[in-house]
């Protein structure tokens, strides 16, 4: 069955915001989409990967006339993206050269907090260097590295703190599916930016406690992008790094592509589309064939009525691979009995944001959990019809999605997830496990909506070790 539609609320769509922002034509040449590279590690070994990463400062020519002040990890802006295998351990020594303190967390990895995930707990200050380590014990997926010190995680990712990484696995490794990363892999980082004079960013002045946006679409830091099709298909690994943006996807001629991956696993079954709605923080992979067009052609990549990417078709070899009906089998663990449905609400809008009616705070734990218990989360969006979706995001762990209102979730979201989008007056329930240690945060990934206190945060105890203490930070202002 073909899907040709967008799934959830069009009365909460990002556009009906008072505040939103259209997206508009970019007025420069198209340009070679960046393609970020890989970073090499310093080391590698059977068993461990080692990697540096310095969050730095920058200047990129994204507009004709001036050079854009950015900021990126090994890049002057977002950075190269990191691969990691499973079942290595992963050594990673961070490098502060901002002038500000930041934190560097990795969305997606199931690590123990608060330290290695790298939440607000874990600053790093300017001109500071910390080394963390962690062992990569999940499925394949794309993950992404951001900045997250509290309360000005949205401010940093606006500058370009955000970058890519790549989870790889056995399983994934044999499947029939494009992996010849920057020729048929690619990711495709979904950003918004507003340039103001002197083709420079300026959060505060475009600030909106609902979200900054931007009306130049800006994808993997290239603006008006092409992208060179070399093979019959190719694998978009898309993010929503905006801070706010939904991005509604299509092709041009409603050309159907094959979903296969969302956040953190691939599906157990691929899923035939046109229309594809991702939003803040989520990950969606799909497969798009080519085959129909020949050497000239140009196929578009739209959200709504905006081009984002133009993929100029170039001579290529046939492809006669066929996706797998079944790709992974999605873990479903036994909710235990005796652990009541854990509710969780998502409240309010502007600067009254909160999470179960209460603003974040630094030193207060909200809940606990042992690892290896399993739980059912019933997350309900508290807005009234029509208000907005918000996009909900745990760290430490990978969810599944049970339940929409009582019906079936998507077919999209049957694999690992770590964010799920919430309707206005819709309960999603999930089913929540966590497999490592430490105090992590969960909250709303409309970035400004996380820092404005849409957000709490979980001990999860080791029952081996059940009194370890935490160091919680205060605001880093
Ligand atoms: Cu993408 Cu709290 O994180
Ligand atoms: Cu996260
Ligand atoms: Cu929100």
């Amino acid at each position: 069955k073909l899907i040709d539609h967008y799934f959830y609320d069009e009365a909460a769509y990002d556009y009906h915001d008072g505040g939103y922002v259209p997206l508009e034509i970019p007025d420069v040449p198209q340009q070679k989409l960046n393609v970020p590279s890989l970073l090499k590690p310093d080391k590698e070994t059977d068993t461990d990967m080692y990697y540096t990463i310095t969050a730095q400062t920058g200047e990129v020519q994204l507009m004709p006339g001036e050079k854009t002040k950015t900021w990126g990890y090994n890049a002057p802006l977002l950075g190269q993206t990191v691969v990691f295998k499973k079942g290595k351990t992963i050594h990673v020594h961070l490098v502060n050269h901002l002038p500000e303190v930041t934190t560097f967390h990795w969305h997606g990895l199931v690590i123990p907090g608060p330290i290695e995930d790298g939440g607000c707990h874990a600053p790093v200050y300017p001109g500071e260097e910390k080394d963390i380590s962690f062992k990569i014990n999940q499925p394949a997926a794309f993950v992404w590295l951001h900045a997250h010190p509290c309360p000005s995680t949205a401010e940093q990712v606006w500058h370009g703190l955000a970058c890519g990484a790549i989870i790889q696995d056995e399983h994934e490794a044999q499947m029939p599916l494009p992996r010849n990363y920057g020729v048929d892999d690619i990711p495709i980082i979904l950003q918004d930016r507003r340039f103001h004079e002197h083709n420079q960013w300026d959060y505060r002045a475009d600030y909106d406690p609902d979200g900054v946006m931007g009306p130049t679409p800006m994808i993997n830091g290239t603006i008006n992008p092409y992208f060179d099709v070399t093979t019959q298909k190719v694998r978009l690994r898309f993010l929503d790094g905006a801070n706010r943006r939904e991005w509604r996807l299509h092709f041009s001629d409603d050309l159907p592509f094959t979903q296969i991956a969302g956040d953190l696993s691939l599906l157990p079954h691929p899923v035939k589309m046109t229309k594809l709605m991702i939003t803040c923080a989520e990950r969606q992979e799909i497969v798009v064939d080519f085959g129909q067009y020949k050497p000239g052609d140009v196929v578009t990549l739209y959200s709504d009525d905006t081009p984002l990417v133009h993929f100029r078709i170039h001579e290529f070899a046939p492809d006669h691979t066929t996706i797998p009906t079944t790709l992974y089998n999605t873990p479903d663990p036994k909710v235990d009995a005796d652990l009541p449905v854990h509710h969780v609400t998502l409240d309010g809008m502007d600067e009254s944001v909160a999470m179960n009616g209460k603003k974040f705070q630094m030193q207060r734990i909200d809940y606990q959990m042992e690892i290896g218990q399993v739980q059912l989360w019933d997350i309900l969006n508290t807005n009234d019809k029509p208000g907005m979706i918000h996009p909900y995001h745990m760290h430490g762990c990978h969810f599944t999605v049970v339940s929409r209102n009582g019906h079936q979730p998507n077919p999209n979201e049957l694999g690992l997830k770590d964010t799920i989008v919430v309707n206005p007056q819709e309960h999603v329930v999930i089913k929540v496990w966590f497999p490592v240690p430490g105090v992590f945060m969960y909250h709303c990934h409309i970035i400004e909506h996380e820092d404005g206190g849409m957000m709490a945060q979980i001990k999860v105890v080791d029952p081996s070790d059940p009194n370890k203490q935490y160091k919680l930070m205060d605001h880093h202002t």
